[in-house]
């Protein structure tokens, strides 16, 4: 099957959307089975990947068939300014688990309890990748593979495990919890098999997480400021875990 239409439409079902230039590089880069992508100008994508990413531009060369704009814009729903996107194979749920159980841990979990914001949860998977961590875990009803996730996430999905579980089912290890209420973080230093969780926008840790928790940690934050945004919560707490010992993974 050699028509790029057809090609995509035979793999469009269960796939991972790649939006971009960008989240196509990076999910290369992290080992992504990408059986189709497109793009409405391949001259112009090859050379992005000459100026920007020369490690995956043979994957690209071989990889990008042009497609007219009217085509592109029937793929995707919203076209990106880059004009390329691309499928990739969703990891099995199994192997997801495995990465997130695997010792000995040499870099946290970070867990979202019941997170609301798609954005969110894509900008947190971002950082994950950024700082090597082990997997991004969330609790509740919002899927971390979704689109405007994935979007959010720049294709670094791939860097890292992220699946939904319950509280119950959280991997092994040293609970922290993230709470305006804690201790100060910066009297703690943070274990590499550490789980880092944070809680809802709207309401916080749950019941459920709190009764897990081994220890409640603050970020400092000045009086009548009553708590900083999720996703920078976890950049903080990830900063922290990297000074004091934790380092990105090479
Ligand atoms: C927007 S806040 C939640 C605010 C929510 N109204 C509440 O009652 O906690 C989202 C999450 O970010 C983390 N967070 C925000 N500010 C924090 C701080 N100063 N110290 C520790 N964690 C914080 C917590 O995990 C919190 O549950």
């Amino acid at each position: 099957m050699t028509d790029p239409l057809s090609r995509w439409r035979a793999h469009a079902e269960g796939a991972v959307l790649l939006d971009g230039f960008h989240a196509l590089k990076h999910a290369l880069r992290f080992g992504a089975e990408v059986p189709a992508a497109v793009t409405t100008d391949r001259a112009a994508a090859l050379a992005l990947a000459e100026e920007l990413a020369g490690d995956v531009r043979a994957t690209l060369d071989a990889l990008l068939a042009e497609v007219s704009e009217r085509e592109y814009a029937s793929l995707v729903p919203r076209p990106h300014p880059t004009g390329v996107a691309a499928l990739a194979v969703r990891p099995s749920r199994a192997a997801q688990l495995r990465a997130l159980a695997r010792t000995p841990r040499t870099a946290p979990v970070v867990v979202l309890d019941n997170p609301r914001n798609l954005g969110n949860a894509g900008a947190v998977i971002r950082l994950a990748a950024g700082f090597g961590a082990t997997g991004v875990v969330t609790t509740g009803t919002l899927d971390p593979w979704h689109p405007t996730v994935v979007r959010g996430g720049a294709g670094l999905h791939f860097a890292t495990a992220v699946e939904r579980l319950d509280v119950a089912e959280l991997p092994a290890g040293p609970l922290f919890a993230l709470d305006p209420e804690g201790e100060d973080i910066r009297g703690t230093r943070l274990p590499d098999d550490a789980v880092l969780a944070f809680g809802s926008e709207r309401t916080g840790l749950s019941a459920q997480l709190r009764a897990r928790a081994d220890h409640l940690l603050a970020l400092p934050m000045r009086p009548q400021v009553s708590s900083y945004n999720l996703a920078t919560s976890v950049a903080m707490t990830l900063y922290h875990w990297s000074a004091t010992g934790g380092a990105p993974a090479a």
